[in-house]
């Protein structure tokens, strides 16, 4: 099988690949090996692409099929299966810690980002390696998350969800706060704090005890930040981590990523 040329970003999270450029088709090989990497460093970033629509999607064929987002105002017209990021068209940046699309009964293994129009200063996105904070907490806390699951929807309060949108994606789908990666065999915690309810909890309750874990999961040394610059491929593994957006930059500027999520396994514990 092909060595990648690989370099870790963190000593928990991330590494960076070179030498593939993926706007040429990928063989069989190099997409194992890229699975494989993802697994285990749960971010990859390839620098300087130059992709079209279709070479995009193509390259993301490598993780997974492409999904339809439930966003469908903010869908590439000719390439729905691309989702553009940006606040020109009334986004806000997605400040929080989650994890994409749990709304599904095969929610993505993977989301993609394509650096398109990057500002000058700020708008990075920040990886949490949620494998890491599993295993960092007390034993009774673990064994306690094993127990529960979520009942996951789109959120209630996004008045920019389409009626349509909301009729095909709103769930529910109960997915467990532990999930065991398909390749890699280990345990994260997997959750969406505004799109899954605790079973059983009332959802004021649930907000707070998740907003909670989050607080003392999510430590510095788990985290990778990845600072854009324009050609820049991000992939994250949805299965093993949270992610958040960095509002932190001037709104006259212009910050354009291309999202593509692909299908994964449906979660278990
Ligand atoms: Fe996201």
């Amino acid at each position: 099988m092909p060595d990648l040329n690989l370099t870790p970003l963190t000593p928990s999270i991330g590494a960076e690949i070179s030498g593939v450029d993926l706007a040429r088709p990928l063989d069989d090989g190099i997409r194992e090996r890229l699975q494989q990497a993802l697994a285990e460093h749960l971010a990859l970033v390839f620098r300087d692409q130059a992709l079209t629509p279709p070479q995009y999607l193509a390259a993301a064929e490598a993780f997974g099929p492409p999904m339809r987002q439930h966003y469908s105002q903010h869908l590439m017209p000719e390439f729905p299966d691309i989702g553009l990021v940006w606040h020109r068209d009334g986004q806000r940046p997605a400040e929080r810690w989650h994890t994409d699309h749990t709304n599904r009964e095969r929610p993505p293994a993977a989301t993609m980002l394509y650096g398109v129009e990057i500002p000058s200063a700020g708008g990075a996105t920040s990886v949490a390696n949620m494998r890491a904070a599993y295993q960092a907490l007390p034993e009774a806390e673990r064994s306690r998350l094993e127990t529960l699951r979520t009942v996951n929807r789109l959120d209630a309060d996004h008045e920019d969800t389409l009626p349509e949108d909301r009729a095909k994606f709103d769930g529910p789908y109960l997915h467990p706060m532990v999930r065991t990666h398909p390749l890699h065999g280990s345990k994260a915690v997997y959750f969406h704090i505004s799109k899954g309810v605790v079973e059983g909890m009332a959802p004021e309750a649930s907000r707070a005890y998740l907003a909670d874990l989050i607080e003392r999961m999510i430590r510095p040394e788990i985290v990778y930040t990845h600072n854009w610059r324009k050609g820049d491929v991000l992939v994250i593994d949805d299965r093993a981590t949270m992610h958040r957006a960095h509002g932190d930059y001037d709104r006259r500027e212009s910050r354009v990523l291309w999202r593509i999520i692909v299908e994964g396994d449906r979660p278990r514990l």
